[in-house]
């Protein structure tokens, strides 16, 4: 039988998750929580939360099992060409103005921030790759990083199963996919060509500094500030603002905006934002 978690463990918990990871668990969430330590506390034979709680204190930063609990906890929903309007928009004005702007140094720097498992970085390179490498030598490099070490091997694996790639245009599928045989079949594997230009990695929002020496076209960091408070969302915003380009942009879920959260961003469309020069 699952323990039931106290108000008390409920907000050391809670306090402990928002500092590592910036999620902010409300209390209507509380019966969530429960469920996702429950599994931890099963997984290491301990019989309370408050036990749990020490242990993890014992652990050292970044040590497993606060990875295991973080894995546990974030939300990992995904699919390849979610918001495919943003990516119309991607298509018809976002990269022929970057185009226009490096023309000369032809460099394209991208950073996927809050990737999962992959299926964003995977169709932001198929655009990008369709947009950019026809046009001849390209430098191209998208990071796609990730907090949950889970995520990340499944993303870099990139095997996905018939029902994820659906979203795939048909003929993307064909020139950047593997049908998956033997084991793997009923699988579509992402073709080395298309990986080639994608570096996973794992980052935490609330540790690590910029993970780039020169400034980035476009972040994408969508659904994933929707778990965050204000605050914290206000620090993250401001850390992609000194990151992008002048005149770089900013993507977003299709629920989110930056209302109220920063005003050196004007919309470009579909929760589109760029960078006021
Ligand atoms: C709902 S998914 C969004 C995936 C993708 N961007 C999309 O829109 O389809 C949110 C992701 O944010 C990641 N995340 C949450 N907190 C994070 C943090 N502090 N640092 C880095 N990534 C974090 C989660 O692990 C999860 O994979």
């Amino acid at each position: 039988m699952v323990p039931s978690l106290s108000q008390e463990e409920f907000e050391l918990f809670r306090h402990l998750i928002k500092k590592h990871v910036g999620i902010s668990f409300s209390r209507t969430k509380m019966a969530t929580l429960q469920r996702k330590l429950a599994s931890r506390l099963s997984h290491l034979g301990l019989d309370s939360y408050h036990a749990y709680y020490q242990y993890l204190l014992r652990n050292k930063e970044g040590g497993w099992e606060l990875r295991q609990l973080i894995n546990t906890i974030t939300v990992d929903q995904t699919a390849f060409f979610r918001h495919a309007k943003q990516f119309e928009l991607l298509t018809n004005i976002v990269f022929p103005q970057i185009a226009t702007q490096k023309k000369t140094t032809k460099k394209l720097r991208i950073w996927s921030a809050g990737c999962a498992t992959g299926e964003e970085a995977y169709s932001i390179a198929m655009v990008v790759n369709e947009n950019f490498e026809k046009g001849g030598s390209w430098d191209i490099k998208i990071l796609a990083t990730d907090i949950d070490t889970e995520d990340l091997k499944f993303a870099y694996k990139g095997l996905y199963a018939r029902n994820c790639v659906e979203p795939v245009p048909s003929e993307y599928l064909k020139r950047y996919f593997k049908k998956g045989i033997g084991n793997d079949a009923g699988f579509y594997l992402v073709r080395k060509a298309l990986r080639k230009n994608i570096l996973f990695r794992r980052l935490n929002f609330m540790r690590s500094r910029s993970p780039f020496k020169s400034p980035v076209d476009i972040i994408f960091c969508r659904n994933v500030m929707i778990y965050f408070d204000a605050e914290i969302k206000k620090k993250l915003v401001d850390s992609f603002f000194h990151i992008l380009e002048r005149d770089g942009f900013l993507c977003l879920g299709a629920s989110e905006s930056l209302i109220g959260i920063d005003e050196r961003f004007s919309l470009v469309g579909h929760s589109t934002y760029q960078k006021k020069g």
